[in-house]
Order: C-alpha cells, then structure tokens, then sequence
C-alpha cells in the first residue's frame, strides 16, 4: 500500500510531508508541513500537536499532499495559503504581489512616531502592507500607497475592503503626484542579475526586485521628488545603507538615522529635514 492511498495519523501525515519538503531542500520543513496541514483541515497550528493521534480523512490527506507538491516546486506557503501576517493584520497575498517581510515592519514603526494627522504615503505599496498596518494603528494619520502596479494596486484595494481601512491606492511612478509630510518605501532594490532563492525568483513579480545595476535606481529616483516631505523612510538591501544614507543626506536631509531589523542588519534608513 503507498503511502498516498491510506490517510494516515495527524502526526504521521505531517512528518511524512515534511520528509518530502526536506528532501526538497526546504529548510523550514517542520513549520511548513504543519502550516499545510492545518490551512487543509481549517484548524490552527496548535491542533497538530493537540491532535496528533487523530485520523487525517483520505479527501484532507490528498488536499495536502496537492499543497506539499507546491511547495516542493519551491512556491512560498504564503502564496500557497493566500495570506501572510504581518504586525497584528492579515492579508491577502498571491503572485501579483511581494510576500511582506518581516523587517518591512521597521517602516510601520516610523509612521507610528509621526504628528497626529500626518499625511503619509506608501510607495510601493505591493499587497498594501505597510499602509493598511499604519493605518490599523494610527486611525488618525491619512494614509495612501501607490505602487506601478495596477495588479498590485488590485490587490491593495481588495486588502483595505477586507480589513475595513480608510487607504487610498493610486496606480502610478513613485509618488504618483500625491502630496505628503511622510513617505514610507520599500521600493525594489535588488541589482539586476543578482541570483536569489527559487521560492523569490521564480514566484515573486520582477517588478517588485530589480532595480538597476546597483539596485538603487528606483530609490534614487524617489529621493530626487522629495521636495516639502519632512520625513523620509527607505528600505535598503544588507550592503546598501551607506549608499542610500548618503543619498538623502544629498537629498537634503540633515538628519540620517539607520534602523537595524532583528537579525541586527541594517536594513532601513530614515532622513528628516
Ligand atoms: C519590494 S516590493 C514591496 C511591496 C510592499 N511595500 C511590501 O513591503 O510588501 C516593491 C513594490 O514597488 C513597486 N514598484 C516598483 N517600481 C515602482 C515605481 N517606479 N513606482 C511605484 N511603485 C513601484 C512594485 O510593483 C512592488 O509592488
């Protein structure tokens, strides 16, 4: 008998999923195989342990085999699952748009320290991650994203109906000719030719990578339009932070602060007039 045409036991489905993920060379095989799991069953992550002696039905077992497939050919769970967390909101996500990152939340972080009714924009806005997150903690702040992308944009519009958030997405370059204090982007930055991981190369939209032969040619753009914002936040690849520092600082911004993420990388600089 195969392993496929028997449901197994909660925690024997889930190693034999995350023994294929591994074999892929999938690192967070564990995590994903029950991430899979769960999604399949409607239950949260804590039932795989919960439950572990229960039954998987034959109808969930194929369900997940499907979503272990998928992701053996190296497609991100979030696309997988169409969501991603990010701060205390959910969004949907799928490949029209950038999977949020973790240390994009360094953006949020500065939007939170701006004066109460502060106009900010997000450009770039991908899935509308940073200024829907923004906009769920600062009511008070009015809140835009723009991003090149009309696909992207669609998926932004569809993420503020969802959550109920009061953020206008605009398709168009950089700013778009909306008028601000603030400008929050994680605009692309990845030079051009540079290899990344499968999961990003092959499933994330090139639009929201590449920028250039150093990476920076979409910042540097930005930087050149930021005429009566007070307040500047960019995020940058790991080796990039002297370069768009030095860029703001020509910007015309005196004072330049650079914001580590968890790992302790640099990864955002913040300019103020
Ligand atoms: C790295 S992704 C970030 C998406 C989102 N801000 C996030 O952090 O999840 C960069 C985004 O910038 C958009 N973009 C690229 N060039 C642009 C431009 N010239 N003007 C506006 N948006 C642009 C891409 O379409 C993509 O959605």
């Amino acid at each position: 008998v195969s392993e496929a045409a028997v449901a197994p036991l909660l925690h024997e489905g889930v190693r034999i999923g995350e023994g294929r993920l591994r074999a892929a060379g999938i690192e967070s095989s564990r995590l994903d195989a029950e991430l899979l799991m769960a999604s399949v069953l409607g239950v949260g992550r804590e039932r795989m342990v919960l439950d572990r002696l229960e039954p998987v039905g034959l109808e969930a077992w194929e369900r997940f085999q499907e979503l272990v497939a998928r992701r053996v050919a190296h497609e991100p769970v979030a696309y997988i699952l169409g969501r991603r967390e990010f701060r205390r909101i959910t969004l949907a996500v799928d490949r029209r748009v950038l999977i949020p990152r973790p240390e994009t939340e360094l953006l949020v972080e500065v939007g939170l320290e701006l004066p109460s009714g502060a106009a900010v924009v997000d450009v770039g806005t991908g899935s509308g991650a940073v200024a829907l997150a923004l906009k769920s903690e600062r009511e008070d702040l009015v809140v835009s994203g723009t991003d090149v992308s009309a696909d992207a944009v669609a998926v932004a519009r569809f993420n503020a109906g969802a959550l109920g958030l009061d953020v206008q997405f605009v398709v168009g370059d950089l700013l778009a000719g909306l008028k601000c204090d603030a400008v929050l982007a994680n605009l692309p930055y990845v030079p051009d030719g540079e290899s990344l991981p499968a999961d990003v190369a092959e499933y994330e939209p090139r639009v929201a990578l590449f920028a250039g032969a150093d990476g920076l040619g979409v910042i540097r753009r930005l930087v050149r339009q930021l005429d009566g914002v007070s307040v500047v936040a960019l995020e940058h690849g790991l080796s990039q932070g002297d370069a768009v520092s030095q860029l703001l600082a020509a910007g015309g911004f005196r004072f330049v602060e650079r914001l580590r993420d968890l790992a302790g990388h640099e990864r955002v600089a913040v300019g103020r007039r």
